[in-house]
């Protein structure tokens, strides 16, 4: 049984739907909250509602890496663990064996949240179609829960064509919600000056996919997204185990007694964002869940603090101008 811990921060759109643990008191979180409406409780089971009016588990499985042999399973450990958000992509090669562990979940296809992205190379109206078209041949999916373009490469024309598609798809009823990653400040007016011109055919941004850690903040980017209700998912969430040994990280592990991941995934959380982490062992795939009993403080919050860092350890296309 989780603890649930009261949060003060502005998480716009929550939503409380636990598929671990329902008790009444969170049937007032069942509905679209306004940003500044606080506090918020929320688990393994926390959902945002998006501008598409879709859901989101706040907490995501990445897959990037995973390799395809292993891929079925680890998704499934994952599902079993409580974990119902999973973030694969066709450049990570593995949809298919997800989709396999989503058919044999055992659970109910609306209860789990399915993203893939358009590969860089696959830019352009009539190759983002082609890209999705293969999302649904490869994991035999009636629908896609989230489909984001991978990376603002392919110049203005590749970008908003591959958003066009994406829109058609969305009004074909074949993709719930559509979004971008590693789209910088400037892609991101781009993309608004064209929604806004486009009128119906425009569509919404409901999702924006960045790398962001207390090391990569990102400030422009969040408030950007923030001001339009765009979901904001943290990518390398956990800094690929890069900051392990980071003393901040050591402490308020030990003062909390957690370790160092889950410390940085509470941060995650607790500045709205929906973590992505990734992992292909099972201790871990756990640990990386069981961030519901523990709360930082403000003072923790502001040991984690950097506005003036911006140190990637993915790559990071927000910065090409092609
Ligand atoms: N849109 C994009 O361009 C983009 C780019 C990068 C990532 N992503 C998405 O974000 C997800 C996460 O990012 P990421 O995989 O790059 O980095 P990450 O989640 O920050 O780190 C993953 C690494 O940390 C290890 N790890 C996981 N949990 C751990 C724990 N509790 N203790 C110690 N080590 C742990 C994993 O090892 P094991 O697996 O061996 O356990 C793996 O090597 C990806 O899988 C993908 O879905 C998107």
């Amino acid at each position: 049984m989780h603890m649930h811990t009261r949060l003060g921060h502005q998480l716009p759109n929550l939503i409380h739907s636990s598929p671990i643990s329902k008790s009444s008191a969170f049937a007032s979180h069942c509905h679209r909250a306004m940003a500044t409406q606080v506090p918020h409780k929320f688990d393994i089971g926390t959902k945002f509602k998006l501008n598409s009016g879709y859901e989101i588990p706040l907490l995501g499985y990445g897959v990037y890496q995973t390799p395809a042999d292993v891929a079925e399973q680890v998704t499934l450990h994952a599902f079993q663990t409580g974990y119902r958000h999973v973030d694969s992509a066709r450049a990570y090669r593995n949809e298919q064996p997800v989709a396999d562990a989503i058919r044999n979940s055992g659970l109910k296809r609306e209860d789990i949240f399915f993203t893939s992205k358009v590969p860089p190379r696959s830019m352009g109206y009539e190759a983002t179609q082609k890209a999705i078209n293969s999302s649904f041949v490869q994991t035999g999916l009636d629908y896609i829960d989230l489909y984001l373009i991978h990376a603002p490469y392919g110049g203005k024309e590749g970008r908003l064509g591959s958003w066009k598609a994406l829109v058609e798809a969305q009004k074909a009823g074949k993709i719930r919600s559509i979004g971008v990653s590693n789209y910088g400040v400037h892609h991101l007016d781009e993309l608004e000056a064209y929604i806004n011109s486009a009128g119906d055919d425009g569509s919404k941004i409901d999702v924006g996919q960045w790398e962001i850690h207390p090391w990569l903040p990102r400030d422009d980017i969040v408030e950007w997204s923030r001001k339009r209700g765009v979901a904001i998912e943290a990518y390398c969430p956990i800094v690929r185990g890069e900051r392990a040994g980071e003393e901040v990280l050591q402490e308020l592990g030990k003062k909390h007694g957690k370790t160092w991941a889950q410390v940085l995934l509470r941060w995650s959380l607790q500045k709205g964002f929906v973590p992505l982490p990734k992992s292909v062992t099972p201790e871990r795939i756990e640990q990386n869940a069981d961030i519901y009993d523990f709360e930082l403080d403000a003072d923790d919050m502001k040991a984690l603090d950097f506005p003036n860092s911006y140190a990637p350890c993915s790559w990071d296309p927000t910065t090409s101008h092609d």
